[in-house]
């Protein structure tokens, strides 16, 4: 059977990449967490002192992009991918409101965008994965066979993430998860390079009444459907 590329977009914390993984691993596809690329990034920024309060150096930025290698290693623990910065594993680190607070300003960089936009195309040659993000659909992979458009109320989504952070250990609020999805909502949405927004062929996905199963036998459908 031929293989296919699956895009799912959406908006921050509506649940993209617990349905990602859960699809790629039934239909034994691999997943690929675009947002974590972004997020890698942004560590890089932040251990290297490229940001001084919000201000980032983006003339160093540039020169360094080229050097900055984010990979995915299968972790034989969880049995999930783990995030890799220069040979670093950094999946918790990349996790924390740390980063989620200065991720937006990085991803509306033209030339990390463009960097890293090459790279999941690079991943994508060989089709068969399921990729999530902002602009999979629309600018990574605008001829993917699936596209999907994920959404969900912005208080279902900040409570939703709020309980993961909570599990991690994270002190955080309500409102400061709110404050920073709908934050990261807007700077995404209106952004030149690759905005967040829905490919014109997408499937939307409003999951706030669903559950997990739901969701998945619905994605399920609508690749069997595909192919
Ligand atoms: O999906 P996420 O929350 O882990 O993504 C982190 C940030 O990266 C998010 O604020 C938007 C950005 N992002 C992006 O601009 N393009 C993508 N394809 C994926 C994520």
């Amino acid at each position: 059977m031929n293989k296919i590329v699956i895009a799912i977009d959406g908006h921050s914390s509506c649940g993209k990449s617990t349905m990602a993984k859960e699809l790629a691993k039934q239909i034994g596809y691999t997943y690929i967490d675009s947002g974590a690329m972004y997020r890698a990034v942004t560590l890089f920024c932040l251990q290297n002192k490229l940001f001084s309060g919000d201000t980032l150096d983006l003339e160093r930025l540039k020169k360094e992009i080229q050097s900055i290698r984010i990979t995915f290693v299968k972790n034989p623990e969880t049995g999930q991918s783990d995030t890799y910065l220069n040979g670093k594993n950094v999946e918790r680190e990349i996790r924390g409101m740390g980063v989620a607070n200065k991720v937006s300003p990085v991803a509306a960089v033209g030339f990390v965008r463009e960097e890293m936009v090459k790279q999941q195309q690079a991943m994508g040659l060989e089709k068969g994965i399921v990729m999530d993000g902002r602009d999979i659909g629309t600018v990574v992979f605008p001829n993917a066979e699936l596209k999907i458009f994920v959404t969900a109320s912005p208080e279902i989504r900040a409570q939703r993430r709020l309980e993961e952070l909570i599990a991690k250990g994270e002190n955080t609020s309500f409102e400061d998860v709110l404050h920073n999805l709908t934050t990261r909502d807007h700077i995404d949405s209106t952004r030149k390079d690759g905005p967040l927004k829905q490919a014109e062929d997408a499937v939307v996905l409003d999951n706030s009444d669903l559950t997990i199963t739901e969701q998945n036998q619905q994605l399920l459908a609508l690749f069997s459907e595909k192919i």
